[in-house]
């Protein structure tokens, strides 16, 4: 394997040469340079979470690559003090050991060569983090996930099958999330939602509930970063925020209340926050120096966890085939006195708290 370095964050990364040539799934050890927005975050998150906590913390990356994730949260999370970096490839193990030492972080990041599923049933409650970066779904993880993390800890996945999670196959997607869900004008969102909603129903069948504290969509994967509360009361209220979508005549929205479908809808989905907005204010206050490009993201994710589910489009209220531009549409609708959000889903996107209809006439009464 032909090795390069590659610099990201605060680590220098050994990296095969096919990795950052072409297609980084099919290099011997994996490394994605287009996620490296998603470890940024991931850094940021953990740094937040570890204010929160205010003393140290285990880390579990069970499925670690070329150790990137873990060697940048060594360096770049002041909190991380020991770090579990696994990885069942051979090939990834060495490079990891390499990488490891090459950053000089072997007193914090331990590297194994597990599988990642018996290395975290037998973390069983100890793990402060759980940070699992799959190839396509996290779904055959998040059990072992789920028990590695401890009560209160935070459980970190990744999904980058976003074709069966936003519609465009159906019937995978029932088998792998056990949803319903078709193409909408909302599809983003909808896909994250059904992601929340699996976590969350697995999370509950080990007695355990959710707390999203920040998930979003990024071109090509969704992140999700929740709180586990282990305990039956928890799992019980976390159904409290499952329902389903609906999308008739242009018109959209949740119904709240889980197993019952209506209308045979979309879902079940998370009807609950996406994020908290206390927590994407901390992120953002961390995201100062280096980490100021991620500012726009979690500035928009921090209005957006106020909003109403369920996006709308800048041309679903265009008016004789105009289609107005966003800025336009907010201050539209916020002259009239109703709040309104732009959405980290789509830059045409907006969210309000009134029905189509109403928008549609709106827009069409005012002069612009
Ligand atoms: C998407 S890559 C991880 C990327 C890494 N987290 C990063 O941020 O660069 C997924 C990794 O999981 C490893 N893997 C897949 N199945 C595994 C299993 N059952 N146990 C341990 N590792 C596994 C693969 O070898 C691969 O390196």
């Amino acid at each position: 394997m032909r090795l390069v370095e590659a610099r990201e964050g605060h680590a220098r990364i050994l990296v095969p040469e096919e990795a950052l040539e072409g297609d980084p799934s099919k290099a011997p050890v994996f490394y994605n340079p287009r996620m490296e927005r998603n470890r940024t975050i991931s850094v940021l998150v953990l740094r937040s979470y570890g204010r929160l906590l205010g003393r140290g913390m285990t880390i579990c990356e069970p499925l670690a690559g070329t150790g990137v994730r873990s060697i940048r949260y060594s360096l770049e999370v002041p909190h991380a003090s020991r770090i579990i970096a696994n990885d069942a490839n051979w090939q990834a193990y060495r490079l990891m050991k390499a990488n490891v030492e090459l950053n000089g972080v072997s007193d914090v990041v331990e590297v194994h060569r597990r599988d990642a599923v018996s290395l975290m049933a037998e973390l069983w409650d100890t793990c402060d983090v759980v940070d699992v970066d799959p190839f396509g779904t996290p779904m055959p993880f998040l059990p072992a996930a789920i028990t590695a993390v401890r009560h209160g800890g935070m459980l970190c996945a990744t999904a980058t099958d976003l074709a069966v999670l936003m519609g465009n196959y159906p019937r995978k997607c029932l088998s792998r999330y056990g949803a319903y869900v078709a193409r909408v004008p909302f599809s983003r969102e909808l896909g994250l939602r059904v992601l929340l909603a699996a976590v969350a129903r697995q999370a509950a069948a080990l007695d355990a509930g959710i707390e999203p504290m920040l998930s979003f969509w990024d071109g090509h994967y969704y992140r999700i970063c929740v709180l586990v509360y282990k305990d039956v009361t928890s799992a019980k209220d976390a159904m409290d925020n499952l329902g389903y979508a609906y999308h008739s005549g242009g018109e959209r929205g949740v119904v709240v209340g889980y197993p019952k479908a209506p209308r045979g809808d979309m879902g079940p989905i998370w009807v609950g926050k996406l994020g908290d907005v206390e927590f994407a204010g901390i992120a953002l206050e961390e995201a100062a120096g280096p980490y100021q490009k991620q500012r726009r993201l979690l500035e928009t994710l921090y209005c957006e966890y106020m909003a109403p589910p369920l996006y709308y489009m800048t041309h679903e209220v265009a008016v004789d085939g105009r289609e107005p531009p966003l800025g336009l549409v907010l201050e539209i609708v916020r002259g009239t006195g109703h709040d309104a959000w732009a959405t980290h889903f789509s830059s045409r996107g907006f969210k309000v708290g009134t029905r189509l209809s109403y928008l549609r006439a709106l827009m069409s009464s005012t002069t612009w």
